[in-house]
């Protein structure tokens, strides 16, 4: 080999099935060769990652990154540079902009406006239009692989698929194309049937009950008979109550293409928190009870989830103070999504250290999102010939009132107050630092994020 761009020794090389002492050599941003500790090389630059470990660049595969359209939100300037502050170095942005992007031309449209503004690599997922839902037929894996179905809608997502028929003809589609279906599964006539009811909710602390987990199980039904009919590989998003990841679970097991995404708010909060935190934990779906979150960490754990995402939504403050029924739901979470899964893991598993809980974060923030959305080419794990997307990660080191620094846009986080365990030192994407921790202030590099 031609002397390499750079090595990273003394640290630890974390897999998805477990941890090993590894310098890890990187030559024209790939990874070039994971070498026994210690070994000389003769790199144009060493980097001393002692007593730390090393990550793949996590993958969030459910960021809203707001552009175009709903800049005062979010946009990737802001949202890569949480992304990278977080160890996440590949996103897959949702649809629902405005415009919304549902067909081809939007994509590389959105792809013009990304350019050279991202420090995070990229994809989409495709958006439905629901008044002629036969144009996500025009996809191909280039644009998006996958297709996000909004079954409930809300402030900002009201392109909303209601029409059975509709439904079934977008899955035989996709079937037939091989794309991956994306969802918010929540059934709007249950909501709409219980509002005719009840009306709108009068304050935060109404919300869970305007919006309860009958809508998740009934949509979560459908979709499971949609898989069984049509063969349409199906991943439910934002899973919040313990029925809805039963049905899956059960469903998964029996053989249907069926997998689930678990948030790190639904992870982090209960109903609990409502009181102290109101509309700023107001989420689609709802913050539910502890059973349910307890359901979700088993799912984490036992390998039911497939995917973590933090449903990174961002809205500003001055909107989430609204009254109850006009605050949008969302947060901004991409920063702070390895820290708490892995503050969460540290808690639900005392008996266990780095070596044992960094791999669940890898299978589900690399490798799971990696295979679910054909990335595993360059993606998802540090091994020789994929991308030198690396995080340099530090569990001694905690966070305490964390984050520390909030790069998103809207300037808030739910999580402000909190203490995390564990911090990011470093982020590269494709062999070059995009983020470094600093004590007075953080770094970030070029925005050279690519399309994937
Ligand atoms: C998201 C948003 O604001 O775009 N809101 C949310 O509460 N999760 C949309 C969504 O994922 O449903
Ligand atoms: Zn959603
Ligand atoms: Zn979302």
């Amino acid at each position: 080999m031609a002397r390499p761009d750079l090595v990273l020794t003394g640290g630890t090389v974390v897999s998805s099935t477990g941890a090993h002492r590894a310098d890890l050599v990187v030559h024209q941003g790939r990874v070039a060769a994971l070498q026994p500790s210690g070994s000389a090389c003769a790199a144009a630059q060493v980097i001393d990652v002692s007593g730390r470990y090393l990550l793949p660049g996590l993958i969030d595969s459910h960021v809203h990154f707001r552009q175009p359209g709903l800049e005062h939100k979010e946009d990737w300037v802001h949202g890569s540079r949480a992304a990278v502050a977080g160890g996440v170095t590949t996103v897959i942005d949702m649809p629902n902009t405005r415009p919304p992007l549902s067909s081809p031309a939007d994509a590389w449209t959105k792809h013009r406006l990304v350019d050279g503004a991202s420090l995070v690599d990229y994809r989409f997922h495709a958006g439905v239009d629901p008044a002629d839902v036969s144009r996500v037929a025009a996809f191909t894996g280039r644009e998006a692989g996958s297709v996000k179905v909004f079954l409930s809608g809300h402030h900002t997502a009201p392109e909303v698929v209601r029409d059975p028929v509709a439904l079934d003809r977008i899955c035989g589609l996709l079937a037939d194309r091989g794309l991956t279906m994306v969802c918010h599964a929540e059934h709007d006539d249950v909501f709409a049937l219980l509002d005719r009811w009840r009306g709108e909710p009068g304050s935060a602390r109404d919300y869970e009950s305007h919006r309860p987990r009958t809508a998740g199980i009934v949509a979560v039904a459908q979709l499971i008979d949609l898989a069984r009919r049509h063969g349409t590989r199906i991943h439910v998003l934002h899973v919040s109550g313990r029925e809805e990841a039963d049905l899956l679970t059960a469903a998964a097991a029996v053989g249907l293409p069926v997998s689930f995404e678990v948030t790190g708010h639904h992870l982090t909060f209960t109903d609990a928190d409502i009181e102290g935190l109101g509309s700023l934990i107001r989420l689609r779906p709802a913050i539910r009870d502890p059973a349910d979150r307890d359901r979700l960490w088993q799912a984490v754990l036992e390998r039911h989830a497939l995917t973590v995402g933090s449903d990174h939504a961002p809205h500003t403050l001055a909107e989430k103070r609204r009254p109850a029924a006009q605050a949008p739901p969302g947060l901004p979470g991409v920063q702070e999504l390895l820290a708490t899964l892995y503050t969460g893991l540290v808690a639900r598993q005392p008996g266990a250290g780095p070596a044992q809980l960094l791999p669940i974060v890898v299978r589900l923030l690399a490798e799971g999102p990696a295979q679910l959305f054909k990335l595993e080419h360059r993606k998802g794990a540090l091994e020789p010939g994929r991308d030198a997307d690396v995080v340099v990660f530090d569990p001694t080191r905690a966070d305490p009132g964390a984050p520390r620094r909030i790069h998103a846009k809207c300037g808030w986080s739910a999580y402000s107050g909190l203490d995390f365990q564990g911090t990011v030192e470093l982020t590269l994407r494709r062999g070059m630092v995009a983020y470094r921790r600093g004590t007075d202030e953080d770094f970030f590099g070029t925005p050279g994020g690519i399309w994937l």
